[in-house]
């Protein structure tokens, strides 16, 4: 890993698809900018100052024109077709990826994993699985980026960005910040471990005995703020109740609707009369700035855990 390498490894399911476009792409310009340059050589001899041959030169040729643009027409569809395919496949989270939480801080990852290890500017994960990172920030915009998968996303504040990614080989490989986020921006980085999964099973159980997880350090968190004193499934209560709610349509006091996904959860907790429950009253106070990114998360993973059925689509938020 300490030589100079013109390109990282390709150690994710995307990473032999982007590759390939990106070679393909590098010919496309290659060809494109020899045969210009070519052109321009050869019409510059051909037709130089005291040369005869312009005086009687056809002004069009429609053969010439449709001959050079539809194959180039067709060579640009081909890569936008293409290149739109990767995307796709990039930006749609499959059902039942594993869901980490990652929280960028000016100048750290940290990273919270579903059975509650947490870990920070390292993320192990299992090769041959789907993994989902949960993004967000505390203060700027950061960018998780792993070049050997091939895939980034933004981690932005206020909003959960979702990114996946399938490892294809063992080993470890650089993370970097690749948005501009303050002085120590270039030393935001870290090392993604893939492991084997039974490395991986041993290296999530280390420490067991005081691991608590996600889940449940939500429920705490929960029970802390004593979110259950208004939010109950009886009538009458002050709050909605909040249990099998995760992917449903929501009836909003303002008429209109919204999907239970993380976003809305998390903005619930921070901005709670930005979308009031029809039939509720705004009362509920704002806990921004009172409770951290991390806690967040857990809340929201404890909620999840109050809808079991939804919560298994764990590809809601993403492909929306
Ligand atoms: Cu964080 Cu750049």
């Amino acid at each position: 890993m300490n030589e100079v390498q013109l390109f990282p490894e390709q150690a994710s399911v995307f990473a032999g698809n982007v590759d390939q476009l990106f070679w393909f792409f590098m010919l496309v310009a290659g060809l494109a900018g020899t045969i210009t340059a070519l052109l321009v050589l050869a019409f510059a001899i051909r037709y130089r100052a005291g040369a005869q041959r312009y005086r009687h030169s056809p002004h069009h040729s429609l053969l010439l024109e449709i001959g050079w643009t539809m194959p180039v027409a067709v060579v640009v569809v081909a890569l936008f077709a293409w290149g739109a395919k990767i995307f796709v496949s990039l930006y749609s989270v499959p059902d039942g990826a594993t869901e980490i939480y990652v929280t960028g801080k000016q100048w750290m990852w940290k990273i919270q994993h579903p059975n509650g290890q947490r870990e920070i500017n390292e993320l192990h994960v299992p090769v041959g699985e789907d993994v989902v990172l949960n993004l967000t920030s505390e203060d700027v915009i950061h960018s998780f980026f792993v070049p050997a998968f091939r895939t980034k996303r933004d981690a932005v504040p206020g909003r959960y960005n979702r990114m996946w990614f399938r490892a294809t080989k063992t080993g470890e490989f650089h993370l970097f910040c690749t948005e501009y986020c303050g002085t120590d921006h270039s030393r935001m980085i870290g090392t993604v471990y893939v492991q084997t999964p039974q490395e991986h099973m041993e290296w999530l159980r280390e420490g067991e005995d005081a691991l608590v997880s996600l889940a449940d350090r939500g429920g705490v968190v929960y029970t802390r703020y004593a979110c259950g004193s208004c939010h109950a499934e009886e009538e009458g209560e002050r709050g909605p109740g909040l249990e099998n709610i995760y992917g449903k349509v929501r009836q909003l006091a303002d008429g209109s609707q919204v999907v239970v996904d993380e976003d809305y959860l998390r903005e619930s907790i921070l901005y709670p009369n930005a979308k009031v429950a029809l039939g509720y009253k705004p009362v509920m106070p704002t806990f921004k700035g009172q409770i951290s990114q991390q806690n967040v998360n857990e809340l929201v993973a404890y909620l999840k855990s109050l809808s079991p059925d939804r919560a298994k689509q764990a590809s809601l938020g993403g492909t929306k």
